[in-house]
């Protein structure tokens, strides 16, 4: 199978400091790909370089065979345009309602009528359980309704590839479960491929069709598997005793 993104040899520099070196993977449509690692491993950054808000240093992505790297900006929209974006902190702007949020998005990036843009937006809030909520603030609505009304500003340009950077960080295990369910229904009904950064081991278990696992000595990923895999991966202490929550 084709991939959808293909990283190659992405390296980070920012000042004297090297975050990431020769990163290297595959992403295949339709499944679940989960970036994991401890804090300051680098799995934000390397979020940033695949959705090309930011350029990295070394290497190139391609993004369903456009090379992101090298676009221009009018290049790079077109590209992005097939993104849907779920920021560490939901990145919802706080003095417009959850309609308004979408709204901006929908208005920046189509030509559809006020009418049509109102549509969409009932039917994402429905897809992420949150319908009637529409004229609500950020603010008056809970931290995994923040998650779900991002989610479905995420959603609003029928995206090929979504993006999730800790989609679950903060909630009780209970919301950050149904969240997990949540994911997993939308790339099956959908077919979207999905990058999500995790450190959450129940997490990962629950949604990665595979993992890659980024070490921050090594600025590299050290192993790539399935959860299961990962788990018995008794060759590599580093890598077992992550995904067996040891201490190392
Ligand atoms: N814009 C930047 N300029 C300089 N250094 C940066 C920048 N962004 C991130 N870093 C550094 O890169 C390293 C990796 O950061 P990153 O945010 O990717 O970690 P992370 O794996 O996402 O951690 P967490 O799980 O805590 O979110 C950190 O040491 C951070 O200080
Ligand atoms: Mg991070």
């Amino acid at each position: 199978m084709q991939p959808i993104i293909e990283v190659k040899d992405v390296g980070v520099v920012y000042g004297d400091n090297t975050i990431l070196e020769k990163i290297t993977f595959d992403v295949y449509p339709g499944e679940i790909l989960v970036i994991v690692g401890g804090s300051g491993s680098g799995k934000s950054v390397l979020l940033r370089q695949i959705t090309g808000l930011e350029k990295p240093t070394t290497g190139t992505v391609i993004v369903q065979g456009q090379d992101l790297t090298s676009a221009n900006n009018d290049e790079k929209r077109k590209i992005q345009k097939k993104f849907g974006i779920l920021f560490q902190s939901s990145g919802l702007f706080a003095s417009m309602t959850i309609a308004e949020n979408i709204s901006l998005l929908l208005e920046s990036f189509t030509d559809l009528s006020e009418d049509e843009i109102s549509d969409i937006i009932d039917i994402k809030l429905r897809a992420v359980g949150l319908d009637g909520f529409r004229n609500y603030l950020p603010s008056e609505i809970s931290g995994g309704m923040k998650k779900r009304a991002a989610l479905a500003r995420a959603l609003a340009l029928d995206p090929d590839i979504l993006f999730f950077d800790e989609p679950s960080s903060g909630l009780d295990p209970v919301t950050a479960a149904s969240l997990d369910n949540l994911i997993k229904s939308l790339n099956e009904s959908l077919g979207a491929t999905m990058v999500v950064v995790s450190h959450d081991l129940a997490s990962i278990g629950n949604i990665a069709h595979r993992v890659i696992l980024l070490d921050k000595e090594t600025k590299g990923i050290i192993a790539q598997g399935n959860a299961i895999e990962m788990k018995n991966n008794i060759e590599n202490e580093k890598v077992y005793k992550f995904f067996n929550r040891i201490a190392y």
